[in-house]
């Protein structure tokens, strides 16, 4: 098991990883307190018997699975059980899923009582390298993602790679998407994957670098908890991603790659990012895009998804569309657009 400490103003939190992690911390944390599980209809179908090992006395919410559920109308069903359960103060809950689990668990938690502790347990590749990790919470409104929520850290992250096992490889390809981000902004990162574009779908080779994608998150939150400046570069591919996601029913994962592709594309274009870099790293998002080809996808239409971007917190009231985009070797940059101008270098980049 390795661990990561987390260090923010509000909590000293930790991040194990490992096959081990289950057995060697859930016990302790499950103990002295009364715990509330949320989880989503898959992870219970595939893990009733876990649950039943782990949260015999707990009481346990399961989330009807996707992103279309990571909604007030959830959020406020999980806390009339948490109420109904009689938690209170010192009482524990547990976000064990993807990251719609993670990111609604988490916002439940930070609102109970005016917060209660929370343990993340995630199952996707996309929500061990990422969601977990970082303490945002989060559900959608009216149309735009996580327009509401709290930073609330979770005091620890349980990241069991042997959840992967049983994950159909297109939600593999999204995890690996966010690999691909780290590799953007983190030369070791990208190095490995660069010279591994074969292994993308390979388990074992995924797993070990999980600790050094969630190193890397852990470095950044640390600096800048509430993302006024550093933070901002794990946006990598989002906000143009983030408008994909809303406009053509592809997954989050699926949706940042492109964002990546079609922003590193613009950022190419305008001299933001170095032609060679740009190149190699282009070379390494297509590499996964290839993982599971979505033969649906069609980008004639994205002009319209344009519009979405409209929406993205990274905004502010000048109207631009910002970008964070990677510029070179483990550098990067914001980058800001007027709106017709990102239309039209997205509709030329997606071609
Ligand atoms: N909070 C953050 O910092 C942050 C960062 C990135 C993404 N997100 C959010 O995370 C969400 C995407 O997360 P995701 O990709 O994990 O999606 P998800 O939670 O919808 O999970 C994807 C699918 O995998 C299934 N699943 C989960 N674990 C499984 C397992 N072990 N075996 C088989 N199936 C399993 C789920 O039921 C679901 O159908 C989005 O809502 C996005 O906004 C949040």
């Amino acid at each position: 098991m390795k661990t990561i400490d987390l260090k923010t103003p509000t909590m000293m939190g930790k991040i194990h990883v490992g096959a081990d992690v289950i057995d060697a911390r859930l016990p302790a944390l499950v103990a002295g307190q009364k715990n509330f599980v949320v989880t989503d209809s898959n992870v219970f179908a595939l893990y009733g018997a876990w649950f039943t090992r782990h949260f015999a006395d707990a009481e346990i919410f399961v989330l009807s699975a996707g992103e279309e559920n990571k909604n007030f109308g959830s959020l406020y069903a999980i806390l009339e059980k948490m109420s109904a359960a009689g938690l209170h103060r010192n009482s524990r809950l547990f976000a064990v899923g993807g990251g719609v689990v993670g990111d609604i668990g988490g916002l439940a938690a930070a609102l109970y009582m005016r917060g209660i502790s929370c343990v993340q347990i995630p199952t996707t590749l996309l929500a061990q390298v990422d969601s977990s990790v970082g303490g945002k919470t989060a559900v959608d409104l009216g149309g735009v993602k996580n327009i509401v929520g709290a930073f609330y850290q979770p005091c620890e992250v349980l990241v069991d790679p042997t959840f992967l096992q049983t994950l159909p490889m297109r939600e593999i390809k999204c995890g690996v998407g966010e690999m691909v981000k780290y590799a953007a902004l983190n030369a070791e990162i990208f190095d490995i994957l660069e010279r591994n574009t074969d292994r993308l779908t390979d388990l074992a080779f995924l797993s070990d670098l999980i600790v050094a994608c969630i190193q890397h998150k852990a470095d950044v939150v640390q600096a800048d908890e509430k993302e006024s400046g550093e933070r901002c570069s794990l946006n990598v591919g989002h906000t143009t991603g983030h408008a994909i996601e809303l406009t053509s029913g592809l997954s989050h994962g699926e949706s940042v790659l492109y964002g990546m592709l079609f922003e590193t594309r613009i950022a190419v274009s305008a001299g933001i990012c170095e032609k060679e870099y740009g190149s190699r790293l282009l070379a390494l998002i297509e590499k996964a895009i290839a993982i599971e080809p979505n033969a649906a996808v069609d980008f004639s239409g994205i002009g319209e998804s344009a519009e979405k971007a409209r929406s993205d917190k990274k905004n502010s009231d000048d109207g631009k569309i910002k970008m964070a985009v990677a510029k070179c070797e483990n550098e990067w940059t914001m980058f800001s657009l007027g709106f017709e101008e990102y239309r039209a270098a997205l509709v030329q980049a997606a071609k």
